[in-house]
C-alpha cells in the first residue's frame, strides 16, 4: 500500500517528465481499456436491429401496409358486366317482393291455384303491355277475367286488391314477373312506373277485367 501510495502520489522531488508518466499510469487504472467490451454491445444492436428489420417487413405484409382500413379490390366491370349486374339485382329485388305480396295467392311457381287465383306464368296479362300488368297492381282487378283459357274472377269474393308498394317496388316485381319461370318478357323501369301512377291518378277504384281488355286492345285481340 505504502509503496502504492509512493508510486502513483510521487513527492515534490518529482520531476515534470516523472509527473506526467504516472498521470497517464492512473489514467489507465481510473478508465480501463474498452476494446473487448465494446464489441458485445454493438453485437447486440446489431441483433436487435435485424429483428426489428425483419418483423417490420413480416408485419407490414401481414397487415396491409400498416392501414387500418386498407382500400377494397377495385373491380373495373365492363357495361355488360355492370348492366347484368343491375337485372340481376333487380330480378331478386322482385323475386323478394313478389314472395311477399303475390305468392299467398298466386303461388311462388307463378301457376295460382286453379279456379281461383290466374297463374302469372305465361299469362298475357303479366308478359304483355307494361301498363296493363302494372295498373294491375295500383289500383287492383275484379270481374272476371280469361287467362290461359280458364275463366277467373267468377265469384266477387275473389279479387285482387290494389298492392301499396312503391314506383321502384312495383318496376322490380312486375320484372320478375314478366322474366321469371317460362316468362321472358322486357323489364319496367321505375320511370315508366312513375308516369302509369300518374296517368291513372283520376282512378279510385279496382279495375274490372272488361276495362281493361278495352283499354287494351292490342293484347287481347286473338
Ligand atoms: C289476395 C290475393 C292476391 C294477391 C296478394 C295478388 N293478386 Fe294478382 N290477382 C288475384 C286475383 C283474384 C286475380 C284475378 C282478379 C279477377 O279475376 O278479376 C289477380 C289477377 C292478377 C293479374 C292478371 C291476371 C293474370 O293472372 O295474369 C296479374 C298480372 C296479377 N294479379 C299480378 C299480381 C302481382 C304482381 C301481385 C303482387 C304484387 C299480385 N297479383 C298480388 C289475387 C291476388
Amino acid at each position: 500500500m505504502t509503496e502504492d501510495k509512493d508510486k502513483f502520489h510521487g513527492n515534490e522531488n518529482m520531476t515534470d517528465e516523472e509527473l506526467v508518466e504516472i498521470h497517464s499510469k492512473l489514467n489507465v487504472e481510473k478508465h480501463p481499456p474498452t476494446k473487448g467490451f465494446l464489441s458485445a454491445p454493438l453485437i447486440f444492436v446489431f441483433v436487435f436491429g435485424c429483428l426489428i428489420f425483419v418483423c417490420s417487413i413480416q408485419l407490414a405484409h401481414s397487415t396491409n401496409q400498416f392501414q387500418l382500413h386498407p382500400p377494397t379490390d377495385v373491380v373495373d366491370l365492363t357495361d355488360e358486366e355492370k348492366e347484368a349486374l343491375r337485372i340481376e339485382r333487380k330480378f331478386e329485388s322482385g323475386k323478394k317482393i313478389f314472395a311477399l305480396r303475390c305468392a299467398s295467392c298466386h303461388q311462388a311457381n307463378g301457376l295460382g291455384i286453379p279456379g281461383q287465383y290466374p297463374p302469372l306464368d305465361g299469362s298475357k296479362w303479366a308478359t304483355s303491355d307494361p301498363a296493363l300488368v302494372s295498373y294491375i297492381i295500383l289500383n287492383g282487378l275484379k270481374g272476371e277475367i280469361v287467362v290461359k283459357g280458364e275463366v277467373y274472377g267468377t265469384s266477387a269474393a275473389v279479387n285482387m286488391a290494389a298492392v301499396p308498394i312503391t314506383d321502384r317496388e312495383i318496376a322490380n316485381v312486375t320484372t320478375y314477373v314478366r322474366q321469371a319461370w317460362g316468362n321472358n318478357s322486357s323489364e319496367i323501369s321505375t320511370d315508366e312506373v312513375v308516369q302509369f301512377r300518374q296517368d291513372t291518378s283520376a282512378k279510385q277504384e279496382q279495375w274490372t277485367g272488361d276495362e281493361l281488355v278495352e283499354m287494351f286492345p292490342a293484347v287481347f285481340t286473338n
